[in-house]
């Protein structure tokens, strides 16, 4: 079975719909389990089992939400060096009420770092949560979940 991780972040509940989507969209994938978590209860056990990553944040201040940079906080140093994290794939999703590109910029970075591949485009929502964001998001986690499950990453 192949396991893709959602963690966000939500203070004010669109990133959380967002990622309910994304988990819904890797969940439909045949031979793919979802695991949706805040980024808060979510830790280094859950990135090492993971095949794949989303990572779902708000950007607050023109920046991540603080949650989520605990969430990197937490596991840089415990995941240095460790081969179930080198290039990892990953995608990246971001709430944001009019612009979104400091919260995206911030995360992506980081995930240079780790290092982890980026294997989709980043969707960054402004404004409203509406039907069309929510399909983009099943159809994101739809997509990496097909990816890692094919092995082409
Ligand atoms: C403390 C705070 C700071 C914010 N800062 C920004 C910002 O810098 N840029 C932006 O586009 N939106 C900003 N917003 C708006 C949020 O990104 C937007 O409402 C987002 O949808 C919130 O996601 P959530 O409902 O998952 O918490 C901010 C909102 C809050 C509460």
């Amino acid at each position: 079975m192949c396991r893709i991780l959602v963690i966000y972040h939500s203070q004010t509940g669109n990133t959380e719909k967002m990622a309910r989507e994304v988990a819904r969209g890797a969940d439909a994938v045949d031979g793919v389990s979802a695991t949706l978590l805040s980024a808060s209860a979510a830790g280094i056990e859950d990135l090492l089992a993971c095949d794949g990553i989303v990572i779902g944040s708000p950007e607050y201040f023109g920046y991540m939400a603080g949650m989520v940079k605990d969430f990197f906080d937490r596991t840089y140093e415990p995941a240095r060096g460790r081969r179930e994290v080198f290039r990892k794939p990953y995608g990246v999703f971001i709430s944001a009420g009019n612009d979104g590109s400091g919260a995206l910029r911030s995360i992506e970075r980081i995930c240079l770092g780790y290092p982890f591949k980026k294997v989709l485009e980043p969707l960054v929502a402004v404004g409203c949560v509406d039907e069309s964001v929510l399909s983009r998001c099943r159809e994101l986690g739809m997509t990496i979940a097909a990816g890692c499950e094919a092995g082409i990453y």
